[in-house]
């Protein structure tokens, strides 16, 4: 969530429960859950701080979005976090062009750090598929794949992806892709497929929610009721996050991918910036359920047997980000790393 977010709506036909906020008791953190790093702030703390911060939760996987310098080399002796790194969407033309242009990135962006740094994913761009720059991803993630294969690293290569890629997704089982996401997406998650390496997706319920507040039940969007509110078949759903990560699991199969592992890169709930759908509150129920959720080992009603791993956006609220809900994503104040509310 780099760029200003599309809202993308879901035709949810809903029940109105009686908003019921009992559940914002306290989590530990849990090893599937990751923070997402953003840096668009000035008022940042350095990253050392940071990194105290997340031994102090029990953070063991972050991502950050580029391969910011002053990020990994604070992160150099701290094995014991993993961190996803990126590359840049306005890089991926000129990367796309050779295998040499990949490996000169390579070079200078991820080899200083690889003895002293657990780089344990390289995404390449952030949400660009589908779009225009969306053919460069599979290119350049084939260079980059063919580069750490030949030196036997332990870095998976993929992409993350916003569900902008799902032209239908309600019910789950009608989960379909946009004819863009079909010529852009489709490869991709065939070259995947071949190495079983995760697609990563963002999945933000608070987007179709905030899009249709009277018609969709706030305490699905926030895993807030155990009622099921979508029965797919055989399949019953208490939550819109699994509605939503199922949508794309069938439209997957449908396009002959099957069993492909999903990450969920980002979700998360901001705490201003849009009335009263946006308070420190909501946002607590939100991530403090979605926290529990991965942290019980289930999965989803399609997966059931596939615990999820997920990433909250984001560590810090941002403030050089666009202003209002996108500003306000964040757990923690940058200028006294205070939490914005109870969660871990
Ligand atoms: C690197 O990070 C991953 C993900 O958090 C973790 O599973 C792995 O144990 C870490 N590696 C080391 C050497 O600690
Ligand atoms: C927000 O306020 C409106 C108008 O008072 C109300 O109808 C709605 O239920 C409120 N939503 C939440 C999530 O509190
Ligand atoms: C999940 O695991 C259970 C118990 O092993 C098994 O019966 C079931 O078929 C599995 N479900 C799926 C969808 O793989």
């Amino acid at each position: 969530m780099d760029c200003p977010k599309k809202s993308f709506l879901f035709m949810i036909s809903c029940i109105i429960l009686l908003l019921n906020y009992n559940n914002g008791g306290f989590v530990h953190a849990t090893t599937n859950i990751g923070l997402n790093y953003g840096l668009l702030g000035d008022n940042l703390p350095p990253p050392s701080q940071v990194i105290n911060l997340y031994k102090s939760l029990g953070i063991t996987s972050i991502r950050i979005f580029d391969t910011n310098t002053d990020v990994l080399n604070a992160f150099r002796g701290n094995r014991d976090i993993g961190v996803i790194v990126g590359v840049k969407n306005e890089d991926l033309a000129a990367l796309a062009v050779s295998e040499n242009a990949v490996n000169t990135w390579f070079m200078t962006n991820i080899e200083p750090y690889l003895a002293d740094v657990n780089i344990t994913f390289i995404t390449v761009g952030n949400e660009v598929i589908p779009g225009d720059i969306g053919p460069h991803v599979l290119p350049v993630m084939q260079s980059l794949t063919n580069l750490v294969k030949s030196r036997s690293l332990p870095i998976l290569i993929s992409t993350t992806v916003a569900m902008t890629n799902l032209g239908q997704s309600y019910p789950p089982s009608s989960g379909e892709f946009t004819s863009q996401a079909r010529e852009q997406l489709v490869p991709v998650l065939k070259f995947l497929s071949q190495t079983t390496t995760p697609i990563l997706v963002n999945i933000y319920p608070y987007f179709a929610y905030a899009s249709d507040p009277s018609n969709i039940l706030l305490d699905y969007a926030i895993f807030n009721t155990d009622a099921v509110v979508v029965q797919d078949g055989p399949l019953g759903y208490s939550n819109m996050f699994d509605v939503i990560f199922d949508a794309f699991v069938w439209a997957m199969e449908k396009e002959g991918v099957k069993d492909l592992p999903m990450v969920v890169s980002e979700t998360g709930w901001p705490s201003a910036g849009n009335g009263n759908l946006t308070t420190p509150e909501i946002a607590s129920i939100y991530n403090g359920n979605f926290v529990k959720h991965v942290g019980s080992g289930k999965g989803t009603p399609k997966r059931p047997n596939s615990s999820i791993h997920g990433f909250l956006f984001a560590t810090f609220n941002e403030n050089q980000k666009p202003a209002g809900t996108e500003q306000n994503f964040g757990l923690y104040y940058p200028t006294d790393l205070k939490p914005i509310y109870k969660l871990f």
